[in-house]
């Protein structure tokens, strides 16, 4: 008896890629896709997939797992949960933080991510380096050296108390990153503008999490990216703004693109499917729905979706950032705390894929090639992870979700499995879910089970890659042949 060609065949779906979709089967050897085609040899095991669609796993490039928060709480989940809660909602690769606070050595906070995401991640995972203490030895000791080491993205924040990096420190990370090759994230929010509106709330005795949103002045988007693009430009190195949420701020973004910069640009689901209005609940209930930036209007949306068509944005995350409704997360000032209190994030890992689908694939906007892009293809090319994660292709790993289009469910809190104990998107009727997941060609979800090993997700060193390069244009002020003498970069 001959022997089976391969380890495992997905036989008669729709494959589909960021250009394509047509039927094939698809072969597994090992971790990696061996063949893609019509009547593939046998396998020692098949997976019968009429009628499904057979889609690479997604790709979901922001995350907050077991991290501490700008406020100092722990986020509700470990990296088991949160990347089990991922591999159900179709998601096999994740970029969490390994994240600095004040006085932290970079080193070891790297050191302490990865033995936390070794221990429990089920799918494979890169990490941004959030810095938040830009002394010298992080700049121009440790940033090269971990980068090298194959963390090639840093995140700032340009807001919040405890984490936040003024101008002067921001330019040294650009500039360290630009010379380490790496990707620049930031979270780019105006902090004295809403520390500003924040006292003035409160001391008018608006404090339920509604006014959360109403302290997120909408200028203080635009303001920040308009800054934050300044800066990058001034020393020439790429950049990635999370999260946009408002119209002018995605104007923002594409004007810069239209000059020629390079500017990366992600949303989220909470942008595109939820208002300010959603946190406008009775007593503290509002807080389940706070996260920063806050979501806005129906007609934020509409822009977003425009520039996501566009391409001014290039990527859809999660921003999974998860604490349960309790007096261990959101209510950890007591069950009525001012907005202030209240830790900001939504959980979202399990159900981004599942809501991008409903609306892009069944509802029909934007389209299933355009989905695969903005949730997989695309984030695995803007932090180079890609042509091994993120597409349906001969050598890649055999990362895959087997979609069936047809499934309709009502989320409910109860479904889901990260810690939150709830979920923002409650109560919403999709149509189409990920029945089958592979992670490198093992089936770590079928139907409701989870068949992953806690620590069976690897680690994915990167450099930066083709985003991360800066465009070779200097500015004046920073050209040494045109300013008087400075230093070359
Ligand atoms: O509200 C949010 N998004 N919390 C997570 C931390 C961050 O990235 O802002
Ligand atoms: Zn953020
Ligand atoms: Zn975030």
């Amino acid at each position: 008896m001959t022997e089976p060609t391969y380890d495992l065949i997905i036989r008669g779906g729709r494959v589909a890629t960021t250009t394509d979709v047509f039927e094939a089967d698809v072969a597994i050897s090992g971790e990696t896709i061996a063949a893609v085609g019509r009547g593939l040899a046998a396998a020692k095991r098949e997976i019968d997939a009429r009628g499904k669609l057979v889609l690479p796993g997604g790709v979901d490039s922001h995350a907050h797992i077991e991290q501490l928060s700008a406020a100092g709480i722990m986020n509700a989940d470990t990296f088991e949960s949160a990347t089990v809660s991922a591999a159900f909602g179709g998601t096999t690769t994740v970029i969490p933080f390994a994240a600095q606070h004040v006085g932290m050595k970079l080193p070891q906070v790297v050191e302490d991510y990865h033995a936390l995401a070794k221990k429990g991640a089920v799918i494979d995972y890169a990490f941004h380096m959030i810095i938040a203490d830009a002394t010298r030895e992080t700049v121009e000791e440790h940033i090269p050296a971990l980068v090298k080491q194959g963390h090639a993205s840093i995140k700032i924040f340009m807001t919040y108390d405890r984490l936040k990096v003024d101008d002067e420190p921001l330019l040294d990370i650009l500039l360290a990153a630009r010379q380490s090759g790496a990707m620049l994230c930031a979270h780019a929010e105006n902090h004295g503008i809403i520390a500003w509106m924040v006292k003035r709330l409160l001391a008018r005795g608006y404090t339920l999490p509604k006014y959360h949103a109403v302290s997120h002045a909408r200028v203080s988007e635009a303001e920040a990216f308009t800054r934050l693009i300044g800066m990058a430009a001034l020393i020439d190195q790429p950049i990635m703004i999370f999260h946009v949420s408002t119209a002018e701020g995605a104007k923002v973004i594409r004007d810069a693109r239209g000059q020629g910069l390079k500017v990366f640009a992600e949303t989220c689901p909470q942008y595109l499917f939820l208002t300010a209005g959603d946190l406008d609940k009775p007593g503290a209930d509002g807080a389940k729905w706070m996260c920063s930036p806050p979501p806005r209007t129906h007609s934020d949306q509409e822009a977003l979706w425009q520039a996501l068509a566009l391409g001014d944005l290039q990527t859809i995350s999660s921003d999974h950032a998860p604490y349960r409704f309790d007096e261990t997360g959101k209510l950890r000032a007591g069950p009525n705390p001012n907005f202030k209190q209240v830790a900001n994030g939504l959980p979202g890992l399990e159900m981004r894929l599942p809501l991008l689908f409903d609306a892009m694939v069944s509802k029909g906007r934007l389209g299933l090639e355009k989905f695969i892009e903005l949730t997989a293809t695309a984030p695995a090319k803007i932090y180079n992870l890609h042509p091994r994660k993120g597409s349906i292709a001969v050598g890649a790993d055999a990362d895959i979700a087997i979609w069936d289009p047809n499934r309709e469910v009502t989320i409910a809190d109860e479904m889901m499995h990260d810690l939150a104990g709830y979920t923002p998107f409650a109560g919403r009727k999709l149509k189409g879910w990920p029945v089958t997941v592979l992670s490198r060609g093992r089936v770590i979800i079928d139907g409701n089970k989870c068949l992953a090993d806690a620590g069976s997700g690897q680690f994915l060193a990167r450099s930066g890659g083709e985003a991360a390069k800066p465009t070779g244009r200097l500015v004046a002020d920073m050209d040494p042949e045109r300013n008087f003498g400075a230093k070359l970069l």
